[in-house]
Protein backbone atom coordinates (compact mmCIF):
# COMPACT_ATOMS: atom_id res chain seq x y z
CA UNK A 1 0.00 0.00 0.00
CA UNK A 2 1.48 3.13 -0.70
CA UNK A 3 0.35 6.56 1.57
CA UNK A 4 1.14 9.87 0.05
CA UNK A 5 1.60 13.07 2.83
CA UNK A 6 1.73 16.41 1.00
CA UNK A 7 3.26 19.54 2.96
CA UNK A 8 3.13 22.92 2.61
CA UNK A 9 7.00 22.74 2.92
CA UNK A 10 9.95 20.62 2.81
CA UNK A 11 11.37 21.49 5.98
CA UNK A 12 7.75 20.35 7.81
CA UNK A 13 8.24 17.18 5.76
CA UNK A 14 12.08 16.48 6.47
CA UNK A 15 10.84 17.16 10.32
CA UNK A 16 8.09 14.78 10.90
CA UNK A 17 9.62 12.22 8.31
CA UNK A 18 12.90 12.35 10.52
CA UNK A 19 10.77 12.31 13.79
CA UNK A 20 9.22 8.88 12.46
CA UNK A 21 12.18 7.51 11.20
CA UNK A 22 14.21 7.83 14.56
CA UNK A 23 11.06 6.80 16.56
CA UNK A 24 10.78 4.07 14.73
CA UNK A 25 14.51 3.28 14.68
CA UNK A 26 14.18 3.47 18.53
CA UNK A 27 11.64 1.05 19.27
CA UNK A 28 13.75 -1.90 17.16
CA UNK A 29 16.67 -0.91 19.26
CA UNK A 30 16.18 -2.07 22.14
CA UNK A 31 15.53 -5.67 20.83
CA UNK A 32 17.92 -6.04 18.37
CA UNK A 33 19.87 -4.68 15.64
CA UNK A 34 17.61 -2.29 13.09
CA UNK A 35 18.22 -2.60 9.74
CA UNK A 36 18.13 1.20 7.34
CA UNK A 37 17.79 1.06 3.69
CA UNK A 38 19.92 4.80 3.37
CA UNK A 39 19.84 6.84 -0.43
CA UNK A 40 22.37 9.54 -1.18
CA UNK A 41 20.72 11.98 -3.15
CA UNK A 42 20.52 15.84 -1.95
CA UNK A 43 16.71 15.79 -0.87
CA UNK A 44 18.18 13.45 1.98
CA UNK A 45 20.72 16.14 3.46
CA UNK A 46 18.43 18.09 5.46
CA UNK A 47 16.60 14.44 6.69
CA UNK A 48 20.10 13.31 7.78
CA UNK A 49 20.61 16.40 9.77
CA UNK A 50 17.56 16.22 11.46
CA UNK A 51 17.74 12.48 12.48
CA UNK A 52 21.51 13.51 13.97
CA UNK A 53 19.45 15.83 16.03
CA UNK A 54 16.94 13.64 17.34
CA UNK A 55 19.32 10.79 18.11
CA UNK A 56 20.30 10.89 21.63
CA UNK A 57 16.17 11.00 22.31
CA UNK A 58 16.27 7.32 21.77
CA UNK A 59 19.10 6.49 23.91
CA UNK A 60 20.90 4.58 21.16
CA UNK A 61 22.76 1.25 21.89
CA UNK A 62 25.81 1.16 20.37
CA UNK A 63 26.06 -1.60 17.20
CA UNK A 64 22.37 -1.93 16.96
CA UNK A 65 22.30 0.26 14.01
CA UNK A 66 23.45 -0.74 10.49
CA UNK A 67 23.23 0.72 7.22
CA UNK A 68 22.79 -0.46 3.99
CA UNK A 69 23.18 1.84 0.83
CA UNK A 70 20.93 1.32 -2.27
CA UNK A 71 24.15 2.29 -4.48
CA UNK A 72 28.12 3.49 -5.22
CA UNK A 73 29.56 4.95 -8.27
CA UNK A 74 31.97 2.50 -9.71
CA UNK A 75 35.31 3.36 -9.81
CA UNK A 76 35.50 5.80 -6.72
CA UNK A 77 36.97 4.95 -3.33
CA UNK A 78 35.52 6.31 -0.34
CA UNK A 79 38.19 8.86 -0.09
CA UNK A 80 36.77 10.47 -2.93
CA UNK A 81 34.27 13.29 -2.09
CA UNK A 82 31.40 12.44 -4.49
CA UNK A 83 31.42 8.66 -3.26
CA UNK A 84 28.22 7.76 -1.84
CA UNK A 85 30.86 6.02 0.99
CA UNK A 86 32.14 10.01 1.92
CA UNK A 87 28.74 11.04 1.97
CA UNK A 88 27.73 8.85 4.07
CA UNK A 89 30.24 9.41 6.39
CA UNK A 90 29.45 12.70 6.18
CA UNK A 91 25.85 13.50 6.60
CA UNK A 92 25.12 10.29 9.12
CA UNK A 93 28.03 7.73 9.81
CA UNK A 94 30.48 10.95 11.36
CA UNK A 95 28.09 12.03 13.51
CA UNK A 96 26.35 9.17 14.76
CA UNK A 97 29.21 7.70 14.98
CA UNK A 98 29.08 4.32 13.58
CA UNK A 99 31.78 1.76 13.19
CA UNK A 100 33.15 0.73 9.81
CA UNK A 101 31.41 -2.86 9.73
CA UNK A 102 27.98 -1.69 10.46
CA UNK A 103 27.68 0.76 6.92
CA UNK A 104 27.44 -1.51 4.68
CA UNK A 105 27.48 -0.44 0.61
CA UNK A 106 27.46 -2.61 -2.75
CA UNK A 107 30.47 -3.87 -3.48
CA UNK A 108 31.74 -6.64 -5.84
CA UNK A 109 30.53 -9.12 -6.67
CA UNK A 110 27.32 -7.12 -6.77
CA UNK A 111 24.79 -10.36 -6.15
CA UNK A 112 26.34 -10.95 -2.86
CA UNK A 113 24.88 -7.88 -1.69
CA UNK A 114 21.50 -9.38 -1.31
CA UNK A 115 22.75 -12.71 -0.19
CA UNK A 116 24.47 -10.59 2.54
CA UNK A 117 21.67 -9.06 3.78
CA UNK A 118 19.29 -11.92 4.14
CA UNK A 119 22.31 -13.91 6.05
CA UNK A 120 23.39 -11.17 8.29
CA UNK A 121 19.59 -9.91 9.02
CA UNK A 122 18.51 -13.40 9.60
CA UNK A 123 16.45 -13.17 6.75
CA UNK A 124 14.28 -10.05 7.80
CA UNK A 125 15.83 -7.61 5.26
CA UNK A 126 15.83 -3.94 5.55
CA UNK A 127 13.39 -2.87 8.26
CA UNK A 128 13.17 0.62 7.31
CA UNK A 129 14.65 2.82 4.60
CA UNK A 130 14.51 5.91 2.41
CA UNK A 131 14.67 6.58 -1.41
CA UNK A 132 14.59 9.76 -3.44
CA UNK A 133 13.16 9.99 -7.09
CA UNK A 134 15.42 10.83 -9.98
CA UNK A 135 14.75 12.92 -13.03
CA UNK A 136 14.99 9.13 -15.32
CA UNK A 137 11.94 8.18 -12.48
CA UNK A 138 14.87 5.68 -11.26
CA UNK A 139 15.20 4.57 -7.69
CA UNK A 140 18.82 3.98 -6.48
CA UNK A 141 19.97 3.53 -9.71
CA UNK A 142 17.43 1.29 -11.27
CA UNK A 143 16.93 3.24 -14.36
CA UNK A 144 14.48 2.68 -16.93
CA UNK A 145 14.16 -0.78 -18.44
CA UNK A 146 15.00 -2.04 -14.87
CA UNK A 147 13.08 -5.26 -14.43
CA UNK A 148 11.29 -5.94 -11.40
CA UNK A 149 13.08 -9.28 -10.68
CA UNK A 150 16.34 -7.70 -10.78
CA UNK A 151 18.58 -7.45 -7.53
CA UNK A 152 21.94 -5.75 -6.43
CA UNK A 153 23.61 -5.16 -10.24
CA UNK A 154 26.18 -3.03 -12.15
CA UNK A 155 24.16 -0.48 -13.78
CA UNK A 156 24.59 2.12 -16.47
CA UNK A 157 23.60 5.21 -15.95
CA UNK A 158 21.04 6.94 -18.16
CA UNK A 159 22.13 10.40 -19.48
CA UNK A 160 19.90 12.86 -17.50
CA UNK A 161 21.08 10.88 -14.64
CA UNK A 162 25.33 12.06 -15.32
CA UNK A 163 24.07 15.40 -16.55
CA UNK A 164 22.34 15.82 -13.38
CA UNK A 165 25.65 14.74 -11.33
CA UNK A 166 27.24 17.15 -12.96
CA UNK A 167 26.48 19.73 -9.86
CA UNK A 168 28.03 17.11 -7.94
CA UNK A 169 31.29 16.34 -9.83
CA UNK A 170 31.98 19.73 -11.69
CA UNK A 171 31.94 18.17 -15.67
CA UNK A 172 30.22 15.44 -17.45
CA UNK A 173 33.43 13.67 -17.74
CA UNK A 174 34.36 13.00 -14.48
CA UNK A 175 30.83 11.69 -13.73
CA UNK A 176 31.14 7.50 -13.51
CA UNK A 177 29.22 5.94 -16.83
CA UNK A 178 27.99 3.17 -13.68
CA UNK A 179 27.35 2.22 -10.60
CA UNK A 180 26.39 -0.91 -8.53
CA UNK A 181 23.19 -0.29 -7.51
CA UNK A 182 20.04 -2.20 -5.82
CA UNK A 183 17.46 -3.70 -8.16
CA UNK A 184 13.99 -3.21 -7.84
CA UNK A 185 13.21 -6.87 -6.85
CA UNK A 186 16.72 -5.90 -3.60
CA UNK A 187 14.08 -2.87 -2.57
CA UNK A 188 10.66 -3.94 -3.17
CA UNK A 189 11.23 -7.51 -1.30
CA UNK A 190 13.39 -7.16 1.05
CA UNK A 191 12.30 -3.91 2.61
CA UNK A 192 9.58 -3.74 4.98
CA UNK A 193 8.99 0.13 5.14
CA UNK A 194 9.99 3.02 2.76
CA UNK A 195 9.94 6.50 2.82
CA UNK A 196 10.68 8.60 -0.61
CA UNK A 197 11.24 12.11 -0.34
CA UNK A 198 10.72 14.36 -3.32
CA UNK A 199 10.60 18.05 -3.46
CA UNK A 200 10.51 20.81 -5.63
CA UNK A 201 9.08 21.47 -9.44
CA UNK A 202 11.49 19.61 -11.05
CA UNK A 203 10.11 16.81 -8.92
CA UNK A 204 6.28 16.59 -10.22
CA UNK A 205 6.56 14.55 -13.36
CA UNK A 206 8.75 11.80 -11.93
CA UNK A 207 6.10 11.50 -8.73
CA UNK A 208 3.31 11.78 -11.42
CA UNK A 209 4.94 9.48 -13.27
CA UNK A 210 5.16 6.88 -9.95
CA UNK A 211 1.94 7.32 -9.14
CA UNK A 212 -0.50 7.79 -11.56
CA UNK A 213 1.18 6.51 -14.53
CA UNK A 214 1.67 2.59 -15.97
CA UNK A 215 3.54 0.23 -13.00
CA UNK A 216 6.31 -0.94 -15.14
CA UNK A 217 9.77 -0.58 -16.25
CA UNK A 218 9.47 2.03 -18.04
CA UNK A 219 9.06 3.78 -14.49
CA UNK A 220 11.16 1.68 -12.16
CA UNK A 221 9.34 4.39 -9.00
CA UNK A 222 6.15 2.79 -9.90
CA UNK A 223 7.00 -0.70 -8.58
CA UNK A 224 6.52 0.96 -5.08
CA UNK A 225 2.77 0.83 -5.56
CA UNK A 226 3.14 -3.02 -5.44
CA UNK A 227 5.41 -2.86 -2.09
CA UNK A 228 3.43 -2.93 0.86
CA UNK A 229 4.33 -0.38 2.88
CA UNK A 230 5.42 2.81 1.19
CA UNK A 231 4.78 6.47 2.61
CA UNK A 232 5.87 8.83 -0.25
CA UNK A 233 6.43 12.43 1.10
CA UNK A 234 5.76 15.44 -1.05
CA UNK A 235 5.53 19.06 -0.80
CA UNK A 236 3.37 20.86 -2.77
CA UNK A 237 5.24 21.68 -5.41
CA UNK A 238 6.46 17.83 -6.15
CA UNK A 239 2.49 17.30 -5.94
CA UNK A 240 1.26 19.81 -8.03
CA UNK A 241 0.56 17.04 -11.16
CA UNK A 242 -0.98 14.72 -9.10
CA UNK A 243 -4.76 14.60 -10.38
CA UNK A 244 -6.19 12.07 -7.84
CA UNK A 245 -6.01 14.47 -4.77
CA UNK A 246 -8.70 12.78 -2.76
CA UNK A 247 -6.78 9.76 -2.28
CA UNK A 248 -4.00 11.97 -1.01
CA UNK A 249 -3.31 13.38 2.53
CA UNK A 250 -2.80 16.72 2.87
CA UNK A 251 -0.64 17.37 6.23
C1 LIG B 1 20.93 9.77 -7.32
C2 LIG B 1 20.80 8.66 -6.28
C3 LIG B 1 19.36 8.40 -5.92
C4 LIG B 1 18.66 9.72 -5.61
C5 LIG B 1 18.68 10.59 -6.84
C6 LIG B 1 17.96 11.91 -6.67
O1 LIG B 1 20.78 9.32 -8.58
N1 LIG B 1 21.40 7.44 -6.71
O2 LIG B 1 19.29 7.51 -4.81
O3 LIG B 1 17.36 9.47 -5.21
O4 LIG B 1 20.02 10.85 -7.14
O5 LIG B 1 18.80 12.81 -6.02
P1 LIG B 1 18.42 14.27 -5.53
O6 LIG B 1 17.77 14.11 -4.22
O7 LIG B 1 19.74 14.97 -5.42
O8 LIG B 1 17.55 14.86 -6.56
Amino acid sequence: MVMVLIYDTPEEAVRATAHTLVHAIGKIMPYRCCEFGAATGNTQKPLYAEMVKLWPSINPRPGRFRTWNLDEYEGLDATNPQSYRYYMYEHLHGPLKIPDHLRRFPCEPPEEYDVAMLRETAAGGIDLGILGIGRTRHIGFCEPGAPRKQKTHRATLHEPTRVDAVREFGSLDLVPTGALTMGVSTIIDLWSRIFLLAFGESKAAPVHDMLEGPIGSQCPASFLREHRDTTIVLDRAAASLLKKPTIYIQV
